[in-house]
């Protein structure tokens, strides 16, 4: 692997411990004004400090993050779709590889469809990101995204992970699943999970972290169950003791009751 495709990569993927802990802002690119991500540097900024890099596309990167700011980017190059067009997997590349040297990325990441009316389109999107970014030294975050009729099972999510390590993708993020470790087992790169649907419980969080990390999972790529929280700092600092510093649940619990003390103290009430 060449110097500067190690050294983006490091930037994502602690080497100390091959965890990472990517912050996902990058739901509007289809969804719009997701809530509580109305305005993204508001949501952003606070939780910079806590995490390892942060995924978001060039429109939020460059009107919302400082670009003094050292956090590694990881760039979502894929989109073309909304919520209520047509199908959303006809997904194309819509950042070029100039663009994304210009915003001096550490990661460019991209969603596939597997099982979806584009799969061959969002895996030949993936195909010629990997020859881009190896030609550049910049690695490929494959997002596997699920079609509303599909069932996040290891075996639909095993399918999709290998696919996306065969095409040459550095990393993958999928679901947590039961029998995740037959996903892990069958992917040749390291996997990271999204969060998903904000759950109704904080302790489901820790829990969903914990198990992912315990099955093999190399960290997480997490956005609405951090940010829609009522404490966001409080809860990144809570996922990221499991993922970095191997704490229980019960030990990721109490920090994150401890840190809300903190975080509510903190909080300055305009009346
Ligand atoms: C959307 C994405 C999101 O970044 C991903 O789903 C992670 O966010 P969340 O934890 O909110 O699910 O890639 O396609």
């Amino acid at each position: 692997m060449d110097w500067g495709m190690k050294n983006r990569l490091s930037r994502i993927i602690k080497p100390k411990n091959g965890r990472c802990v990517m912050l996902a802002v990058d739901h509007g690119y289809f969804l719009g004004p997701t809530e509580k991500l109305e305005v993204p540097q508001r949501t952003i900024e606070p939780l910079l400090p806590y995490v390892d890099s942060v995924m978001l596309t060039r429109g939020v990167l460059r009107t919302s993050v400082n670009p003094i700011s050292n956090v590694p980017i990881v760039l979502r190059v894929s989109g073309g779709t909304s919520i209520i067009g047509e199908d959303l997997s006809k997904e194309t590349i819509v950042t070029s590889i100039e663009d994304s040297i210009r915003l001096n990325v550490a990661c460019l990441a991209l969603s596939i469809f597997v099982g979806s009316k584009y799969e061959h389109q969002t895996l030949a999107n993936l195909s010629t990101l990997v020859d881009n970014g190896e030609r550049y030294g910049i690695p490929i975050l494959a997002v596997t995204a699920v079609g509303k009729e599909l069932v996040r099972d290891a075996r639909y999510l095993g399918l999709a992970c290998r696919i996306a390590g065969e095409l040459g993708a550095h990393v993958v993020k999928t679901y947590y699943c039961e029998k995740f470790e037959k996903v892990i087992e069958g992917c040749p790169v390291p996997v990271i999970i999204a969060g998903g649907k904000k759950l109704q419980k904080e302790i489901e969080v820790l829990e969903l972290t914990f198990n992912a990390i315990r099955d093999g999972a190399s960290g997480v790529d997490m956005g609405r169950n951090i940010w829609q929280s009522d404490n966001p700092i409080a809860m990144i600092k809570a996922v990221k003791s499991i993922v970095h510093e191997n704490f229980s649940i019960k030990e990721a619990s109490d920090l994150l009751e401890m840190e809300k003390k903190i975080e509510d103290k903190s909080t300055v009430v305009i009346r």
